[in-house]
């Protein structure tokens, strides 16, 4: 749980002004999606569960689109003119800053994995110490990429050396920078001034700031318990592993909570999403969104549901999609079918095979079971619809409405042209297109009559033979 630091002053920078040319794209790093959310938001909000006392992000390019996403969110912005380096970054914060005499947490925009527990150690850990400054590291397996902290032979920190101007002896320390720290305030913007541009990159390193506050206080180390935490994302191979441990958190939760995950690795679940238990899902299944599914559901492999409530004991069967909706108890849908938004189902309703609904309401125990469209309509309780009936409901200049009441039996390939009403227990024979009002406990006729010639098939088949080609053995 988030640990609030009510003893000292915190305020936050999160770091997020980078170009991102690593990720090579055209949207800037931390806006890129990680579980359905941006990557921005995650450093931002653990510092709210921190309960820090301000948040402010440094931004560069696309500096709008990263304030659009975290609108709502109480942080300030800072504009960082050029990537200039960390060091610059977090220089552009001085005046905001100014005065401010507690603790300055430095978070990256790019290590979204952070746990609350492992920032709020470093920040207990720098504040026991009365130190100048904390540097969170972590000892990982392949240290590549990552700036690596050199001690001296009695374990005390030295410096922290870039993977650009590191020796090879140096590059071979397992122990890394993760790139988050704790700062005396009062002593961060002056050992800033002071450090110089790489002269490998040309860029000002926040890293470098530790040898200069050295020089006058204690600077410490506090390592991260979990290495996999501090996992920094500078190209798309790092965004897919960060996805895939913040997926096996989601997983690991619904489990605990009693979900059954036939393939854990093969769910897609966002963090945001809550489902009762025992509930089974199955593999390839995306969940996205403010979806929320009850208890006793089964939801078969690569069904889709974004932003839709299901109630409890609701079956999805395969291949179906279902944007905000709503199902409640008792509900079949699918396979391969499609509730697009305003969708309503009611207890016991079912919508099959092929089936495509859309901002319409279908009552208990109703049944669309096979190859039908029905959009802006309302069904009443225990309708049933044949296969290939279709809602007429758009006459290329307007949306109109269908009204189905209670029991009414369609025919299969039925047309119904809005905006009409269908009576209350009434019938439509099959391949009826209907135009007009059904009065309730009518049968509506709306095709034409058959015609019969007796005897004609023969005469047809003798005909068609004297014309016919010569056989031949292709098909
Ligand atoms: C940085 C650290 C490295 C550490 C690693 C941990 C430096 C110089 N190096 O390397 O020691 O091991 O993080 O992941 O700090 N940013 C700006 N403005 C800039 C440059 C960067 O705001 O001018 C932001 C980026 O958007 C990013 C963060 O700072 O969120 C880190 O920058 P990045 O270029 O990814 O640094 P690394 O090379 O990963
Ligand atoms: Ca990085």
């Amino acid at each position: 749980m988030a640990r609030k630091q009510h003893m000292h002053e915190v305020c936050a920078i999160i770091l997020a002004a980078g170009e991102g040319t690593r990720m090579r794209s055209r949207l800037t790093k931390v806006l890129h999606p990680l579980l359905g959310r941006p990557m921005i938001s995650y450093p931002v909000e653990l510092c709210l569960g921190l309960g820090v006392k301000r948040i402010l992000v440094v931004v560069g390019p696309q500096a709008n689109a990263v304030k659009d996403v975290l609108a709502g969110r109480s942080v300030e912005f800072v504009h960082q003119a050029g990537p200039r380096g960390t060091a610059h970054a977090v220089l552009q914060t001085e005046t905001a800053l100014a005065g401010f005499g507690g603790t300055v947490l430095v978070l990256a925009g790019d290590t979204p994995l952070l746990q609350a527990e492992t920032v709020g150690g470093l920040l207990e850990a720098h504040h026991a110490a009365r130190a100048v400054a904390t540097i969170l590291t972590a000892r990982v397996d392949n240290p590549t990429g990552y700036g690596r902290i050199l001690r001296d032979r009695r374990g005390r920190l030295m410096r922290i050396v870039e993977e650009v101007e590191a020796t090879a002896k140096e590059r071979a320390v397992s122990e890394i920078n993760a790139g988050c720290y704790c700062f005396a305030g009062p002593a961060l913007f002056p050992a800033l001034k002071q450090v110089k541009a790489s002269r490998v990159k040309g860029e000002f390193f926040l890293p470098k700031v530790v040898e200069t506050l050295l020089r006058r206080r204690r600077v410490q180390t506090f390592r991260a318990t979990d290495p996999v935490e501090v996992l920094g994302i500078n190209a798309r191979a790092e965004l897919a592993a960060a996805s895939g441990v913040l997926r096996q958190r989601v997983t690991q939760r619904l489990m605990n909570a009693g979900v059954t995950l036939l393939d854990p690795a093969a769910t897609y679940i966002d963090g945001t999403v809550e489902v009762g238990p025992d509930t089974i899902i199955y593999p390839g299944v995306i969940l996205q969104g403010a979806t929320t599914i009850g208890k006793g559901c089964v939801i078969y492999g690569h069904c889709r549901i974004q932003d839709a409530r299901l109630a409890d004991n609701v079956t999805i069967l395969d291949g179906s999609v279902i944007r905000e909706s709503e199902v409640a108890e008792g509900c079949v849908v699918g396979p391969y079918a499609h509730l697009r938004p305003q969708s309503r189902l009611r207890p016991k309703a079912k919508v099959g095979n092929f089936c495509e609904v859309k901002k319409a309401v279908i009552g208990a125990g109703s049944k669309v079971p096979h190859l039908a469209y029905i959009g802006d309509a309302t069904l009443g309780e225990r309708v049933n619809i044949g296969a290939g009936t279709i809602t007429c409901n758009y006459d290329g200049f307007a949306k109109h409405e269908t009204i189905i009441e209670d029991e009414v039996f369609v025919g299969s390939n039925t047309n119904l042209v809005a905006p009409v009403t269908v009576g209350r227990g009434a019938i439509v024979a099959a391949g009826s297109t209907i135009t007009e009002a059904v009065p309730p406990d009518a049968v509506a006729f709306g095709r034409a009559s058959q015609v019969n010639k007796e005897g004609r098939a023969g005469a047809t088949r003798k005909k068609r033979q004297a014309m016919a080609p010569p056989e031949s053995d292709e098909d």
